[in-house]
């Protein structure tokens, strides 16, 4: 039978039912899942935890990479906000208890796409929960509002874990396993899981890669006519995360100090809004608002991206250093083009991004995860896509015109630390 075709009249067809099931999430999404698709054949984890990198964030290695070398992102995720179920620090019980939790799973699941990658954040309010301060070697600061035109709800929950895996039920079993729901993933008991330690405060969800936002289209902010290309993995029609404008997990790595090895990690909830993005704005504009004006000129895209290779070709086109004169001269300027304005002395961009899409409450959306040395780089970059001085010194709007900013609306912004692999279960501000 097609994947396509439904089951039975007006039931979900296979495709419709597991592309809902991690948004739905619970055992009975998971059991439907796994009874449908069969239990992916999954390898366990190494008995040698130390084995595994030092770093949380040490994905790519882990992942594999396309005909041009960009990594490939897991294509299902979950997001899980939880807060400290205790008042006041911490004991060690709890460290140990979380820490046991994390490990079964790194022996239940191999680490990369085809089975888990997960990382585990703490915000700065987890940190006020100790008379001791943070190390000068961590910038990690309270989200708030990153321009003039949003009003993001900040995320001040105490913890993360984003999970991520190309198999929807492995996502959902781990989030199961943590929450308590199961006790053996993947064949491996878990020693332990974050019941008592942890209160889970939000969820949320999505996909990137080829195939699932067209799939998933069936959402709030985008047109009925499904505009989103089978090829696309991403919602607004292009490909994103090309190497060349993806900063080295080095450079986004805490050099110094007992988090060493840790980074930080923005977490934004964006709500899309592409009705005018497919049926008013041509394909020369959607090319300029996101890549670069020269971009549509030289036609340099096409369909998705794939055709630029490891690179969105932005220095290369001369594209960050026109942004005013683009702005005044051409009336618009691109996303990718104002974005890489913030990269550093060495032309690397300041932060990988590890972002994707999502359809939580209806409503198409991009959970946009980002890692980076410093929040102040999250910042930068952020500041630099703004374009406020675009705005200002030429005919471009505050949004309008102005890359994409009008496509997109920043609902919450949470800011976290990702401490290295040792310090991931509870951290003191000073290990
Ligand atoms: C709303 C959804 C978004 C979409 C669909 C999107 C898509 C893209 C695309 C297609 C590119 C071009 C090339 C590439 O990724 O390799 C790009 C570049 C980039 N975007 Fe976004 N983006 C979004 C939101 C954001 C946000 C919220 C930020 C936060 C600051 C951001 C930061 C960047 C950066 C830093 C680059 C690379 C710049 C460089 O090459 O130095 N993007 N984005």
């Amino acid at each position: 039978m097609d994947d396509s075709e439904p089951t039975e009249p007006g039931r979900l067809s296979r495709r419709q039912f597991a592309k809902a099931a991690v948004a739905i999430g619970g055992a009975s999404a998971l059991s439907a899942c796994m009874g449908r698709n069969g239990e992916p054949d999954v390898s366990n984890g190494p008995d040698d935890l130390s084995t595994l990198p030092a770093r949380q964030h040490a994905w790519n290695e882990f992942l594999p990479t396309d005909d041009h070398g960009n990594d490939v992102a897991p294509r299902h995720r979950v997001l899980l906000l939880l807060n400290y179920a205790s008042d006041g620090t911490p004991s060690d019980g709890d460290r140990k208890t979380v820490e046991s939790a994390f490990e079964s799973l790194e022996r239940a699941y191999e680490r990369g796409n085809d089975g888990l990658l997960f990382t585990v954040g703490y915000s700065p309010s987890y940190f006020e929960r100790f008379d001791a301060d943070l190390p000068e070697s961590v910038d990690l600061q309270q989200p708030k509002a990153l321009a003039p035109f949003e009003d993001p709800e900040l995320d001040q929950q105490d913890a993360v874990v984003h999970l991520a895996s190309d198999h929807a039920s492995v996502v959902l079993a781990a989030e199961e396993a943590l929450l308590g729901e199961k006790s053996e993933v993947n064949g491996v008991e878990m020693d332990a899981d974050l019941t008592g330690v942890f209160e889970k405060a939000d969820r949320r969800t999505g996909f990137v890669g080829s195939g699932l936002p067209a799939e998933n289209q069936d959402a709030e902010g985008i047109p009925d006519d499904e505009p989103v290309s089978e090829d696309s993995p991403l919602f607004m029609g292009f490909k994103s995360g090309f190497k060349k404008n993806q900063a080295s997990e080095d450079r986004v790595t805490i050099q110094d100090g007992p988090f060493a090895d840790g980074t930080t990690h923005q977490l934004s909830k964006i709500q899309l809004k592409l009705e005018q993005w497919y049926e008013q704005d041509s394909r020369s504009q959607r090319v300029s608002k996101m890549f670069c004006p020269v971009h549509a000129e030289e036609d340099l895209v096409e369909g998705v991206g794939e055709n630029l290779g490891d690179s969105a070709k932005m220095s290369e086109k001369g594209c960050p250093a026109h942004t005013e004169d683009h702005a005044r001269t051409k009336g618009m300027v691109g996303h990718s083009q104002k974005s890489a304005r913030a990269r550093d002395d060495d032309d690397s961009p300041l932060m990988i991004r590890r972002d994707f899409d999502s359809t939580d409450g209806g409503q198409a959306g991009l959970h946009f995860v980002s890692v980076q040395r410093t929040i102040s780089d999250f910042v930068d970059t952020r500041e630099a896509m703004n374009g406020e001085d675009v705005a200002e010194k030429s005919a471009v709007g505050q949004k309008n015109n102005n890359g994409i900013l009008q496509y997109m609306e920043v609902l919450r912004r949470g800011n976290f630390l990702l401490p290295p692999r040792k310090h991931r279960s509870l951290p003191k501000p000073n290990p």
